[in-house]
């Protein structure tokens, strides 16, 4: 590539808006120059969930002016923008073609070219927009609030799924027992925080598939045992701990033993995958991986092994732009991917992460 790209990448696949810019090197990775965001969390909140509509609707009213603000951010001119990128999928579908429409809209408008990129590859390579990225290849543990995967990760467009979760994914047990224990919308977050109280071993919890013998998760018995446990304790889950933990409800000690459960089970099978595949560098992603126990676990387990980890900047854990434009700045600059002319566009709500491979030999082998 002979000259450096400037990429205006934008996120707009299910809560938050995000808009970021950056420039591909000639060498090395690329570089943020400037992102932006704005969380809907707050008009969701009243509803317990994302309204996909509303979201939609919210998506309309902040791109251009986060557009806007990233350009000034970086002082530079929409003129200057040599590609428009946009989460084509997966996500939710009317969020979704706010992005790829006002991305096609620009592109069309300012005669530049226009790249529909993954989500989760997004994720995947946000480490990368960290001062220390890692190098290839990697094992990657991929935690949001839809999926839960372990891929092999070679180079950019080199993803070999190990194993993934057969039902829920980690964030969605996290959000299904917050909103169990009442803890509201985003419940991650929300149970992470009362969990900081409570005893993690205060109750049994399973750890769904930990022997399966293979990397694939499964969550939605967790959920369910979370249930009972509430139900169980009814008007006591707010009354002092089972666990005798200073202060600590019996509530803060079930948010603790849930957060326990999900952690044990991503740490083991994360280390089976770094075990099964001999590579010592392992990559976190997604909103999970904004986890302090997870992380607290898996550095201590990595460490014991003599495998690096590496994350994304905390706020870059969750949904932002600058992942989706650092993705697309990536498979420009390996020479991966061209962008595109055609302003018509489709989104993807559904859309599996190894169907962008550039190399169709690789296939799921866990
Ligand atoms: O990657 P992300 O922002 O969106 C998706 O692509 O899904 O991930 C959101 C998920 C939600 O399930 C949220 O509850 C979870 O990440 N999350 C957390 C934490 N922060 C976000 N889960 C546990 N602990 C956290 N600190
Ligand atoms: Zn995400």
């Amino acid at each position: 590539m002979s000259k450096n790209l400037l990429v205006l990448g934008i996120e707009s696949s299910c809560d938050e808006t995000g808009v970021a810019l950056v420039e591909t090197r000639h060498e090395g990775v690329p570089v943020l120059l400037a992102d932006a965001l704005y969380s809907q969390i707050e008009m969701h909140q009243a509803y317990g969930g994302v309204v996909p509509e509303l979201a939609s609707r919210d998506h309309i009213r902040r791109v251009l002016p986060l557009a806007r603000q990233v350009l000034d951010a970086a002082g530079r001119g929409l003129g200057e923008v040599d590609v428009v990128a946009y989460t084509r999928g997966p996500g939710l579908a009317g969020a979704l073609l706010v992005g790829a429409g006002v991305a096609c809209a620009l592109g069309a408008s300012l005669g530049k070219p226009v790249l529909g990129m993954h989500h989760l590859e997004g994720h995947l390579l946000s480490p990368f927009l960290s001062a220390d990225p890692p190098q290839f290849p990697f094992v990657a543990l991929l935690v949001s609030g839809g999926h839960t995967q372990l891929m092999r990760v070679d180079g950019v467009g080199r993803y070999e799924m190990l194993g993934e979760t057969i039902d829920d994914a980690a964030g969605e047990a996290f959000d299904k027992s917050a909103k169990l224990m009442g803890l509201g919308y985003p419940g991650g977050p929300a149970l992470a925080r009362l969990a900081e109280q409570g005893d993690g071993a205060a109750f049994k919890l399973p750890r769904p598939l930990l022997h399966s013998g293979n990397l694939d998760f499964s969550f939605s018995g967790l959920k369910t045992a979370v249930l009972t446990q509430a139900k169980k304790l009814g008007d006591a889950l707010d009354a002092p701990g089972v666990s005798g933990a200073s202060g600590a409800s019996a509530k803060a000690d079930l948010a603790a033993s849930t957060q326990a459960a999900i952690v044990e089970v991503l740490v083991k099978k994360s280390l089976m995958a770094l075990k099964q595949t001999g590579l010592k560098r392992l990559v976190v992603a997604g909103g999970v991986g904004a986890n302090r126990l997870l992380r607290e676990q898996l550095n201590g387990a990595c460490e014991r092994q003599g495998v690096r980890v590496h994350y994304p900047e905390l706020h870059l854990c969750t949904d932002n732009g600058a992942m989706i434009a650092m993705a697309a700045a990536m498979r420009l600059q390996a020479g991966m991917q061209e962008a595109s002319e055609v302003y018509a566009f489709d989104v993807k709500p559904r859309w599996p992460l190894d169907a962008i491979n550039l190399a169709p030999t690789l296939s799921r082998s866990a």
